[in-house]
Order: structure tokens, then C-alpha cells, then sequence
């Protein structure tokens, strides 16, 4: 879900007042200012002659809207059941695609999809709360109204994520015509906010060896190794956080948005972490060695030495970009985490055994990783403008890393940069450019999401908090977006509107088929400004149905040209 955090009345009347203009004056971005400069292209069509692809107008239309040449059917939507037993988790965010291992007796490779599940509604799923959504003016909780156990316990089973089999050609009824469709199988499973984890790492986190449930799953990835890695990013809206003060002492703060902290308290540390996914065992663990924050996704690399490399972002206003290099092959369990110094573009180590600043306000490794912003900060790290995606591109080998915003510094739009390793994947320096503005002379705000298809282009979503969409400096950007960016030819650059999304929805976590035939895509949230007097939304089923957040799949001649390897 958008996350904005609070901002002070001065800034906030700034944001509505000034708009762009105010942000195009901000200190910030002239910095920026070498940023490349493109031409808005609009324009409707697909590919014609010139092989060159058109860009849909903004919309704030409550539907689903592709370029011509796509169409899209719904796989799986909230409260689906997936195997007889669980259903399938509201919120949808990341999507990872895999195979399962052939059998003998199988014709083709069964196909399954992960999905997480990000948040929870509770006007919704638990019909607790109303209205729906954070009050506009101060993005501050909404207070819920004491809940119930049962209710409690319907929103925890609403988050984490679902393992779901998906199958071409094989809809019925009104999907009958349907690309992919969701199947039942004993092999679908749901990891959500009441599963029990456990931590890989030899000493306990908050006293214990287990979390109760994986929450706030927004992004992620996946290792060679097949398995999938889900990240736990806005922790603190369901059981609060905890910090380590100036005298190192804990400090918690009760800023659960949900009133979850009411009915079952968690220590806010068992939250905030990388969770790593076998898939065909059930199983999952939580990498504390990768650090705790607000984790957007997991970039893995192999790195020129044959270790894995994980590139992450701490998505809240004013933290860092990190790096993970993987002690053994095939393993994330340990391994040393650096944090990036943009400004100098180095890559620090916060190994506590080499780092006397934090031997000195650290007891130990483990109290590090916990509360790794403060170890961050002690270092010198640069701060940034809210890293959601970090994703290699596989043809220059550079990293980008999506930075959506930072109200804190009057930069709305946000930007796209991109860390380019001067001496390899586990070397510690690095170039830092910008890759490309948000802006109106580009058609985008607030990027998010990004994938890059078998072509190598990149395609990347945007989030507008749903509470800001067409006011002040978003005016005319219309509905959240999936954009698509080629990376060579004459349009190289220039980002074009492929899909809008519903009513206060977000297009989140793109993922291709292997064959680049097929998108799918979360969207998540449509209606979540519903209240008591009426729905915002009533995408997917339309008429005076609920909104339901789903995946879809999309398809069609366009896609095939547009992810066709040269
Ligand atoms: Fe869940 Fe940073 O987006
Ligand atoms: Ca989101
Ligand atoms: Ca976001
Ligand atoms: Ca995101």
C-alpha cells in the first residue's frame, strides 16, 4: 500500500498548494539536474509500421485500461479457494513464477505462482473499522474500534502470502476464454500472519527462536536455488516498532495501525526481516542476517565469484540502500551486510568485529542487525528517498533502484537511479547516477515496482498513495500505472502507459512467463477509500460489487513484440 508518512502541516500545505512547481525549485532535484531530459511521447496505439509502441493518456476511469494489442483475465482474486482449505490472502503484491520439478508421468511442467499478500483492510476483511483507509489530510492510523479475537485472527490470515497453481487454457465459465486460471492443488499453501517461523540465525531475536507469522509482504525474489524470498516491509502498522535509543536502551512505540498490539502483542522485532521460501517443502525461514528494516524486495545477483548477492532498500523516508554478500554458495544464512554511501559510493560493512563505532553501541552482531538503521546511520550512510525495487539490468549488469519519493525533502515525484559496480558484485565501490526523473516531461510519479522482460527492457509501476491521486503535485498523472521503458532503439528511455489502474489502486509486482507471453500483475487495493456510504471501486466484478484486490495475466499480440529476445 502508498506509504506516506506523516507530514508536518507546513509541508503538507506546500505539497497541495505548490505542486510541481514547488518541487521543480526544491534544492533537492536541481542536484539532479543531469538527469536525463526525454519528451513526453503520448499518443494511442500499439505498434504500427515503425515498430514503435504508443502510450496510453492518464485516466482516473475505475477499470482496468491496456494499450490496444493486450487484453487480461482475472487468475486470482481475494477470498479464492486455493486448495479446499485456505484461501487466497487480500492485498496481493510480488509475483514469483515457477515450475514444479517434472515428473515422469507429466506431459508439461505444472505451473505456480507465489504471491504476497501486503496489508490487510479491516472495513473489508473484518469488517472492524471505517472508513476504509488513512484520513487524507494527516496520513496518521486511522483509530480502529476494538476488535475481537475473531477479527484479530481474520486480518492476521489475510497477510503473508499464497503458493497457488496456475493453468493455461483450462478456465471454466466465464473464464473459459481465460489465459491462465487458478487450480486447486494439494501442493497450494498459505504462509500467513499466524504461521509459525523460525529464525536462521544461532541466537534467539526478542528472547525466541520462532516469529508468529510473516506480515507487511510486499516485495521480494528468488535465488538460483529456487527458492523465494518474501520481504516484510511496513512491520511497524501491525505490532509497532522497537529502537535502540542515544544509551542503548530499547524504546517501544505503539504505532500499530490495526490495533492488533491491543489483542495480541508480538515484539516488534521479530518483524522486518527477509524470509526465505521453499516452496515444495512448506517451509520458510527468516534471514536475520540481511538485517531488519522496512524491506522493499530482494535483488539477487550471482556474483563474478560464483556468491550470491543481495541488493535491498529500506523503503521510509530518509534510509538506505543495502547489499548482502553470501558467505557459502546456496545459502543466505550468513554472510556480511554493507550499507551504501551514495555520496562517495562505497559500500560500508556493518560487521560489528571490524567497526569500533559499533563495538562501542552495539553488545553484539545480532543487536546490530536488529536495529541495523541506527548501525547504518552511525556509519555514514546516505540517506535516500524511499528505495522500493532495486533489479539488475542483465545487459549493462548495472543495478536500479527505484526511490519513489521523499515528502521529507519536497521530492514527490521521485526518480529512478543506478549503482554501477566499479570492481564486481562483492567489490565495495560504485558509481551512483540517475537514470531517469518522475515528471510530468516523462509521464510518471513515484515509481515502484520494476521488472525487466526476456528483451531486456524495463517495465516498472507507480504509487501514488490512493489519498493523493490528481491532487497537488499528482495532478494529471491520473490512476497508478504500469509503464514500459525500451531500453534500446529510437525510443530508448522514453516511458510509455501500458495499463492504468482501478480506483485508488496500485499495480504492483510485475512478473513475465519464462517465454515473455505473459504479464502478471497484482492489483492491489482498488477501493480502499470505500466507506460505510459507498465503494470507491467495484473492480474486478464490476456493477455494485466489492472491490477485490487480484492477479491477472495479461496477454496479446503486443506483448509478444514488445518481449520478443532480439
Ligand atoms: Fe510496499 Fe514500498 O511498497
Ligand atoms: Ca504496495
Ligand atoms: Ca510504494
Ligand atoms: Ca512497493
Amino acid at each position: 500500500m502508498g506509504k506516506i508518512k506523516t507530514l508536518d502541516r507546513r509541508k503538507f500545505l506546500k505539497f497541495m498548494g505548490y505542486g510541481s512547481a514547488l518541487v521543480m525549485a526544491s534544492p533537492f532535484l536541481e542536484a539532479c539536474s543531469s538527469a536525463a531530459k526525454v519528451t513526453g511521447a503520448q499518443g494511442l496505439g500499439a505498434t504500427g509500421a515503425t515498430g514503435l509502441v504508443g502510450s496510453l493518456p492518464p485516466t482516473t476511469k475505475d477499470q482496468l485500461t491496456l494499450l490496444e494489442g493486450l487484453t487480461y483475465n482475472v487468475v486470482a482474486s481475494w477470498g479464492d479457494s486455493i486448495n479446499g482449505k485456505d484461501s487466497f490472502g487480500f492485498n496481493n503484491d510480488f509475483i514469483a513464477y515457477a515450475t514444479a520439478p517434472k515428473t515422469a508421468a507429466a506431459k508439461a511442467y505444472d505451473e505456480f505462482l507465489w504471491v504476497n499478500h501486503e496489508s490487510t483492510n479491516p472495513f473489508f476483511v473484518s469488517r472492524n473499522l471505517a472508513p476504509a483507509n488513512k484520513t487524507p489530510a494527516t496520513d496518521k492510523p486511522a483509530s480502529a474500534k476494538p476488535k475481537s479475537v475473531a477479527q484479530y485472527q481474520a486480518e492476521a490470515r489475510s497477510v503473508g502470502g499464497s503458493f497457488v497453481r496456475v493453468a493455461r487454457g483450462e478456465g471454466q465459465g466465464e473464464n473459459a476464454n481465460a489465459l491462465y486460471s487458478l487450480k486447486k492443488d494439494p501442493r497450494n499453501f498459505r504462509l500467513d500472519g499466524l504461521t509459525q517461523i523460525p529464525f536462521a540465525w544461532p541466537k534467539p531475536i526478542a528472547g525466541g527462536r520462532f516469529a508468529k507469522g510473516t506480515l507487511a509482504n510486499c516485495s521480494g525474489g528468488q535465488t538460483p536455488w529456487g527458492a523465494i524470498l518474501t520481504c516484510e516491509e511496513n512491520y511497524d502498522e501491525f505490532y509497532g516498532e522497537a529502537t535502540l535509543d542515544d544509551n542503548g536502551k530499547r524504546q517501544f512505540n505503539d504505532n500499530s495501525r490495526y490495533g492488533w498490539t491491543a489483542i495480541a502483542p508480538e515484539p516488534p522485532e521479530r518483524y522486518g526481516w527477509v524470509v526465505e521460501i521453499d516452496p515444495w517443502k512448506k517451509q520458510a525461514k527468516k534471514l536475520v542476517a540481511l538485517g531488519r528494516f522496512a524491506h522493499e524486495n530482494a535483488c539477487v545477483v550471482t556474483a563474478e565469484t560464483g556468491k550470491t548477492v543481495v541488493y535491498m532498500g529500506d523503503d521510509r523516508d530518509n534510509e538506505f540502500i543495502y547489499k548482502f554478500v553470501a558467505k557459502e554458495k546456496q545459502s543466505l544464512d550468513e554472510g556480511e551486510l554493507f550499507v551504501a554511501d551514495t555520496i562517495n559510493g562505497v559500500w560500508l560493512s556493518l560487521d560489528w568485529s571490524k567497526q569500533p563505532v559499533l563495538q562501542k553501541n552495539f553488545a553484539g552482531q545480532t543487536e546490530v542487525l536488529i536495529y541495523v538503521r541506527k548501525a547504518a546511520r552511525l556509519l555514514g550512510a546516505t540517506p535516500q528517498d524511499r528505495p522500493e525495487d532495486l533489479e539488475q539490468d542483465l545487459k549493462s549488469g548495472a543495478i536500479l533502484v527505484a526511490l519513489t519519493n521523499n515528502k521529507s525533502r519536497e521530492n514527490y515525484l521521485g526518480q529512478i537511479a543506478k549503482i554501477e559496480e566499479l570492481d564486481g558484485h562483492e567489490g565495495l565501490r560504485f558509481a551512483f547516477k540517475t537514470f531517469l526523473m518522475g515528471g510530468h516531461a516523462n509521464g510518471f510519479a513515484c515509481p515502484d515496482n520494476m521488472a525487466f522482460d526476456p528483451a531486456g527492457n524495463l517495465w516498472f509501476t507507480c504509487d501514488v498513495a490512493e489519498q493523493f491521486i490528481e491532487k497537488g503535485a499528482y495532478v494529471g498523472f491520473g490512476n497508478n500505472s504500469l509503464f514500459y521503458v525500451p531500453m534500446s532503439g529510437p525510443h530508448a528511455g522514453l516511458p510509455k502507459r501500458i495499463a492504468t489502474a482501478p480506483t485508488d489502486a496500485e499495480l504492483t509486482g510485475p512478473c513475465f512467463s519464462p517465454d515473455g507471453e505473459t504479464l502478471f500483475l497484482s492489483v492491489q487495493h482498488p477501493g480502499s477509500q470505500s466507506t460505510e456510504a459507498g465503494y470507491t471501486s467495484h473492480w474486478p466484478l464490476g456493477g455494485d460489487s466489492t472491490p477485490k484486490p487480484s492477479v491477472i495475466a495479461i496477454t496479446g499480440p503486443l506483448l509478444k513484440t514488445l518481449t520478443r529476445r532480439a
